[in-house]
């Protein structure tokens, strides 16, 4: 059986192919730094994974998936610059490196690199890769818009915090599944389900990587902690805190949240001493297992290959709920 790291090996072997044009340097080198520094590459192994275990050659998704993982960086360059982030898989970010105007241009060029290696894909199978990739990235856009809209109102609820990262997180690895799908040329039914289940591992993904930006270790997370508390993200850890937080806990969020000066040696840890005081962890870890179950459920809908593939998916929805980075 093939693991996650045979994928993976792939398809670092083909970003490290990838030829950047060498001017502007001020255009390209940025380009080659991110995709340089890796990451998981969750949603390029996704896709390779999801094609094979449909019966399809994963070589013929390799395109696919780099266009995905291009696209994947991109968003994060632009996504830095909104969330004011400094440091991405361990070293300082692009605008921070660079500046944001750099941040902007270089994220417009990885947009384009990543529709021309969608553009690769077999004819037979381009018109649908190509909707399914333009309507992903639309809905990525407006989860955005609304991940900031958020940020400056109170009374966000848990629905609409879901649907918001349904929209900037989870389309995405739903995406990178069905792609997989469409090049194997699976049956639509089978193209939905494995759809579902990437969304619905992309909403524990998010609602992790939320816990993360709370309790993780910044040196093998690979960013700063604290980010979402400065922000006033609204989180699901913050929705449930506004929700629950009675008394003092509630007079001092209310002041955390109004107070724009406030600094992050102090507010920080404040917040999250809320945040456990009501629980909040276990209540997320709750969250996450839930979509997890979902996205166990959408799988066993999907007529797979062979059980090692089923299993291969198995192992990956499971290892992701106890990811520290
Ligand atoms: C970061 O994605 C953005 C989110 C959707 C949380 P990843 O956590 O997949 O980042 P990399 O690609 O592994 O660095
Ligand atoms: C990321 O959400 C969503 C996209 C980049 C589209 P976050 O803002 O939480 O991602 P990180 O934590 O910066 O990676
Ligand atoms: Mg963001
Ligand atoms: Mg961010
Ligand atoms: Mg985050």
């Amino acid at each position: 059986m093939k693991t996650y790291n045979d994928y993976l090996d792939k398809v670092n072997r083909a970003i490290a192919a990838i030829d950047y044009p060498a001017q502007p340097a001020g255009l390209y080198e940025p380009i080659a730094y991110t995709m340089a520094l890796g990451g998981k590459r969750l949603r390029p192994v996704l896709t390779l994974m999801a094609c094979e275990a449909l019966g399809g050659n994963p070589d013929a998704a390799i395109d696919a998936a780099l266009g995905i993982e291009l696209f994947h960086n991109f968003t994060l360059l632009h996504d830095d610059v909104m969330d004011k982030a400094d440091v991405r898989r361990g070293q300082p970010t692009v605008h921070r490196r660079w500046n944001e105007n750099v941040a902007i241009l270089s994220g417009d060029a990885m947009l384009t690199m990543a529709t021309q290696h969608i553009e690769r894909v077999d004819d037979r199978f381009l018109p649908a890769a190509m909707r399914l990739f333009n309507r992903t990235a639309m809905e990525i856009y407006e989860g955005q818009q609304w991940d900031m809209d958020f940020e400056h109102r109170h009374d966000v609820t848990q629905d609409e915090y879901i649907e918001m990262i349904r929209l900037k997180t989870s389309v995405l690895l739903g995406c990178a599944c069905q792609m997989g799908a469409i090049i194997a040329d699976a049956p639509v039914e089978d193209r939905q389900a494995i759809y579902d289940m990437g969304m619905n591992l992309g909403l524990a993904f998010q609602l992790q990587d939320d816990m993360l930006d709370v309790w993780g270790d910044p040196a093998t997370f690979g960013k700063e902690v604290g980010g979402d508390i400065m922000n006033n993200k609204k989180t699901f850890l913050l929705i449930n805190a506004q929700r629950l937080a009675q008394g003092d806990d509630a007079l001092e969020l209310r002041h955390w949240i109004n107070d724009p000066y406030a600094m992050r040696e102090q507010k920080f840890p404040a917040v999250r001493a809320i945040y456990e005081r009501l629980g909040l962890r276990e209540l997320s870890q709750q969250a996450i297992s839930q979509y997890n179950a979902q996205a166990l459920e959408a799988l066993s809908r999907v007529n797979f290959a062979t059980d090692d593939a089923r299993q291969a998916f198995d192992t990956l929805v499971t290892r992701l709920t106890t990811r520290d980075k």
